[in-house]
């Protein structure tokens, strides 16, 4: 069987092919197949609960979700990455903390779909991705925005963007129990082949930078260290945000969030924070400085100056948001030393997973060698690069007649 989509996306056509495969005997002349893809953020780290800035793409990867609507009343769930686990429950039986498994981004998805549009009477749901699992490229909401997305088509609801955006990561919130930000949902729904978003968490307004495949490519390289993002310190970071919001906030007036916080309020009311919540402090009042650069340099095609801030922002991560690894860092080090290479930061929330980097295209292959050799053999790890430039968002595959 062959599939296109809209865009010009060759992965995604294997994947929809997967997806339909796995769905076997579920498949009927209904089911339909959906593609979302995962994201790496450039700018604007640990910032979406913070109410800051964001610099999000879209990689050409992602999940695949074949959908057959049925009458029996249950969700049944197939997922190609866990191939023993089949999931059959009730519709109505989903609920928040059913499951922490993997399953529980589909479900999620689901459940809070339903209690907004309605309708379901049954679903079988085969899921085929191809991006790495716990390694800070959204798996999981590509997954939760992929199943929003598909039910909105066969329900037939027209929802606006924000709408799904909402929904998706009220999946994860709600459902899963991570107290993430809007940035994974909202980079994939907004994403624009060959444009960064730039999306104020606060305003929720947008803005696309153009960035043009022969100037600049996106290389994503696996530390090979996963890491939990539930079971993770990140809950306990957004805790220590929160924390800090309300100290500084007994001072300053006008304070809403975190990234209403300027450098003079900071360096003047500092003896409020214990030294843990002021270097968290510190990397946010930094973040906001670095997308506030980082968009400029952008706009007038300065790759350098935002490939710096991109280091610069995983020095911060490292240093005073302490949410980098060694494993992370050395991949950083290698990166930046590498032809070709504006800047390279680890992306997701960190613990563990991918740095993402910036590379002029001319020196790719030196870049490449590079990277994974300096890579190597100062951890004693191998790595690959993945090459992308930004894709667009969820798109529907369609058999070709
Ligand atoms: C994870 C979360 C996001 C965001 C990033 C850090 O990906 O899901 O909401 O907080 O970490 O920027």
């Amino acid at each position: 069987m062959r599939y296109r989509t809209l865009a010009k996306m060759t992965v995604t056509m294997q994947l929809a092919e997967e997806a339909v495969a796995l769905s076997g005997d579920w498949t009927t002349a209904e089911t339909r197949v959906f593609f979302a893809p995962g994201r790496a953020n450039l700018l604007g780290a640990h910032m979406d609960y913070n109410g800051g800035w964001v610099m999000p793409v879209a990689l050409s990867r992602g999940t695949c979700a074949a959908i057959t609507p049925t009458k029996s009343g249950l969700l049944r769930l197939r997922s190609a990455q866990f191939p023993e686990e089949f999931i059959s429950v009730p519709l109505k039986d989903l609920r928040p903390g059913r499951t922490q498994g993997w399953s529980a981004y589909a479900e999620g998805a689901i459940h809070v779909a339903m209690q907004a549009w309605g309708g379901l009477s049954g679903l079988d749901v085969a899921l085929a991705a191809d991006l790495p699992m716990a390694k800070g490229l959204s798996s999981s909401a590509s997954v939760e925005s992929v199943m929003v997305f598909a039910l909105s088509h066969l329900l037939d609801v027209n929802p606006s963007v924000d709408e799904m955006i909402r929904l998706a990561h009220a999946a994860e919130t709600e459902y899963v129990g991570v107290r993430c930000g809007i940035l994974d949902q909202t980079a994939i729904f907004l994403a624009k082949e060959n444009f960064v978003l730039r999306f104020d968490c606060t305003e929720l307004t947008r803005e696309y930078f153009p960035m043009d495949a022969t100037k600049v490519l996106v290389a994503v390289m696996d530390t090979g260290v996963a890491r939990e993002l539930a079971s993770s310190a990140f809950n306990a970071r957004v805790a220590e945000c929160t924390k800090a919001l309300a100290l500084v906030q007994e001072r300053v007036p006008g304070i809403f969030c975190l990234r209403d916080v300027k450098r003079a309020d900071l360096k003047a009311h500092a003896d409020v924070l214990p030294p843990v919540l002021k270097r968290r402090v510190q990397h946010v009042v930094g973040e906001v400085e670095r997308t506030e650069f980082g968009a400029r340099a952008l706009g007038r095609g300065d790759l350098a100056g935002f490939g710096a801030s991109m280091t610069a922002a995983h020095d911060s991560l490292r240093d005073l948001f302490e949410v980098s690894t060694p494993e992370l860092n050395a991949m950083v080090e290698a990166a930046v030393a590498s032809p070709g290479c504006y800047g390279a930061r680890l992306t997701g929330a960190g613990f563990g997973g991918c740095v993402v980097a910036l590379v002029n295209p001319k020196d790719a292959s030196g870049f490449e060698s590079s990277v994974c050799e300096a890579y190597e053999s100062n951890t004693g790890r191998s790595t690959k690069v993945q090459w992308f430039q930004p894709s667009g968002g969820p798109v529907e595959c369609f058999m070709n007649p």
